[in-house]
């Protein structure tokens, strides 16, 4: 069987996906220390720092975050065909066919689906749930960093009400992160296993391959 290359996604694109992966995990691992501290903090600021170190380190990985969030969005409204948000949101007739289709393959009832260079619709939706969640992240997150008196202050108030409300939403976001993420990496690499098309790889090298034929 013979192959063709697709250029599916932009060096931005590649570069945002690994650092907001690889932010979320520093992310997610200070975020834990912050929330239930497993040092004896009575020593901070004495002879211990941990608290304060874990902090910086989460308020560094949450500017990785942001970034990475911020050449998103940006890619959602300038970037390549695949990148744009409308080819991956089931909204479209076209796009709603496919979301039938992902949903049939991945329930083991059909065996075939259709083959695009974007994301397929299915997954598309999960995306953009997740780039809510990562917005609301940012809000909780500049708001619990700056609560007294900044712009985030007045959006805080106005999205999550007290700042303990904020500091909650802020702790079941990153919970709603690792259901995605389990189901995410499980899903990647069952679709890569399946189809030669080179998805993981894909996120490294930009191509994804496809039968020559079609
Ligand atoms: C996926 C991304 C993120 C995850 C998983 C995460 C996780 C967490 C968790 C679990 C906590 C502890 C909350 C609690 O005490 O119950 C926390 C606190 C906090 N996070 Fe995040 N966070 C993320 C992104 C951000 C971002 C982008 C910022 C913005 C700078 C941020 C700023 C803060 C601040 C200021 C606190 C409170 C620190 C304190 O009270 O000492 N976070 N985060
Ligand atoms: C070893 C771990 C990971 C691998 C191998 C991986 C691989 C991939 C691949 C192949 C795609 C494209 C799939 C498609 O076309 O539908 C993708 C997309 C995506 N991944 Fe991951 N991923 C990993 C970890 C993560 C983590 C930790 C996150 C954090 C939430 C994440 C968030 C995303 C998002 C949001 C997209 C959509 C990309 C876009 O914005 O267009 N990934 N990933």
């Amino acid at each position: 069987m013979e192959y063709e290359r697709k250029y599916a996604w932009s060096p931005l694109l590649r570069f945002y996906h690994w650092a907001f992966a690889l932010s979320i995990v520093f992310l997610s691992v200070s975020g834990f220390f912050i929330h239930f501290p497993w040092s004896n903090t009575n020593l901070e600021g004495s002879q211990t720092y941990y608290m304060s170190e874990w902090r910086y380190i989460h308020f560094s990985a949450g500017f990785v975050f942001m970034c990475a969030l911020v050449a998103r969005i940006y890619l959602l409204i300038f970037g390549n065909k695949q990148e744009k948000l409308l080819d991956f949101i089931p909204v479209t007739p076209k796009n709603i066919v496919n979301f039938f289709k992902t949903i049939m393959y991945y329930g083991y009832i059909k065996d075939k689906t259709e083959h695009r260079t974007g994301h397929n619709t299915f997954a598309g939706l999960f995306y953009v749930v997740v780039f809510i969640l990562a917005i609301l992240q940012c809000l909780s997150g500049l708001f619990l960093l700056y609560p007294e008196g900044s712009l985030w202050t007045g959006i805080g108030y106005s999205i999550f009400s007290a700042q303990q409300d904020a500091r909650h939403v802020h702790y079941l976001i990153m919970w709603g992160f690792f259901v995605f993420i389990l189901s995410h990496i499980y899903i990647v690499i069952w679709n890569d296993i399946k189809e030669p098309e080179g998805l993981i790889s894909s996120m490294f090298n930009g191509y994804k391959f496809f039968e020559k034929e079609r």
